[in-house]
């Protein structure tokens, strides 16, 4: 297809490129269906940064909707425009990421394609890094001249300031909204740490200034955060978990890999879930021991199962009939071999003289180990 094809049909949506300045600024777009933002987004990014060498790289999870269909249209008439589509994968600090190490551009900024952000903010954003002093420019809706109107409830809006509370007290920061998604430094820099960077979950900027050495010093831009344009956040269900998960990567993750912390927590809580199913249903006269044990050992699975799905493993999140239900068949497997091998060691370890809770614990600590490799590279590895 010709170049004079493309104009006929009216591909453009984005005023071709005019300047040839050096590229200078990329911005990183995350997207998880976000058809609609996309030619709007392009358009403002020309309005706010005119004859700046920019870029535009949007990094999409395979989105249902089309969304990088509608990136590469718009790409085909604009170079500006760059696209990577991850297949089977999700999370929108690990896009981020993936995006701020896919360029040439000396600068990189992270921002939303949903238009809360306003990419108005990047010009003084860039000079503030650039010539300012400063080695990252955030933006902020909670310094003074912002707003965080765009908050979906009141609920999220107390969830976001103690989660910023939180993470106040964890990184010893002076940052009014360390939760930002909005924010720019040198390229160079983020691929010095990126390799530090945890890639799971919201907090992409916190994970960068935690991690950078020495401190960063930060300057902050009042953002008037606005309401979507167009679909729905990603973040409503899973902000909770997201967070906690998070917290447990920040206070663990140092020790033991924080993953296998969850794994142990929701191990924690499959006890107390077959303890209250084996006391609800077994009674010595209507039903056997057997029975109740392996019924409450099914609930007790299914729920480490489901748990770990939404929490430890919430990057890699299995989805769809088939996939739970296949994932749930494989985590019951590991498990059975799992008890297997508690139940030998525990045993052995008896006979050998040890006190019998003792040989019980040593018992339940190499199924956990166990448990935590299978699940980890069979269910849900990739
Ligand atoms: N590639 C990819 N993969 N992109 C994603 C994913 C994902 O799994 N999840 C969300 N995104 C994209 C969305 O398409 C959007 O462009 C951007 O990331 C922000 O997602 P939203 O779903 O709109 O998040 P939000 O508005 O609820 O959350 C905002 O506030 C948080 C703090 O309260 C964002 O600014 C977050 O960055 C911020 O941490
Ligand atoms: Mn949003």
């Amino acid at each position: 297809m010709t170049h004079s094809q493309f104009q006929s049909q009216g591909v453009a949506a984005a005023p071709q490129a005019q300047s040839s300045a050096p590229l200078e600024l990329a911005i990183v777009l995350p997207t998880l269906n976000e058809h609609d933002n996309i030619a709007p987004m392009v358009r403002r990014l020309e309005d706010a940064l005119g004859p700046t060498g920019w870029e535009a790289v949007f990094v999409d999870d395979n989105s249902s909707d089309g969304t990088a269909e509608e990136a590469r249209r718009i790409a085909q008439a604009d170079p500006r425009i760059r696209v990577i589509q991850r297949i089977g994968r999700r999370g929108l600090a690990s896009a981020a990421i993936e995006g701020m190490c896919a360029t040439a551009a000396p600068f990189v900024a992270v921002m939303d394609a949903d238009h809360q952000h306003d990419p108005a903010l990047l010009a003084d954003m860039l000079a503030a890094v650039r010539s300012g002093g400063y080695d990252l420019a955030y933006a902020s809706r909670f310094a003074e001249g912002g707003n965080a109107d765009g908050l979906s409830s009141k609920g999220r809006e107390t969830g976001s300031r103690v989660a910023n509370a939180l993470a106040r007290k964890l990184t010893g920061s002076e940052l009014t909204d360390a939760m930002s998604g909005f924010f720019l430094l040198r390229s160079e820099q983020l691929r010095a740490q990126a390799d530090k960077l945890s890639g799971i979950g919201f907090k992409i900027m916190l994970d960068i200034l935690a991690t950078a050495e020495p401190r960063m010093k930060v300057k902050e831009f009042p953002l008037k955060f606005a309401t979507r344009l167009s679909g729905e956040s990603k973040l409503d269900h899973g902000v909770i978990l997201d967070f906690v998960g998070g917290l447990a990567e920040r206070w663990f993750g140092r020790f033991v890999p924080a993953r296998f912390v969850l794994f142990g927590l929701v191990g924690g809580l499959g006890v107390i879930v077959h303890m209250s199913v084996l006391a609800a249903i077994y009674w010595p006269d209507s039903i056997g021991f057997g029975w109740a044990q392996a019924i409450a050992t099914m609930v007790a699975m299914t729920f480490n199962f489901w748990l770990n799905n939404l929490l430890t493993y919430r990057d890699k999140k299995l989805a769809g009939a088939d996939g739970l239900f296949w994932g749930w068949l494989k985590f019951c497997g590991s498990c059975a071999v799992g008890a297997f091998a508690n139940v030998a060691v525990a045993t052995v370890l008896e006979e050998q003289g040890f006190v019998w809770w003792g040989a019980a614990l040593v018992g339940v600590a190499i199924a956990s180990v166990w448990n935590y490799a299978l699940s980890s590279k069979f269910v849900w590895g990739r």
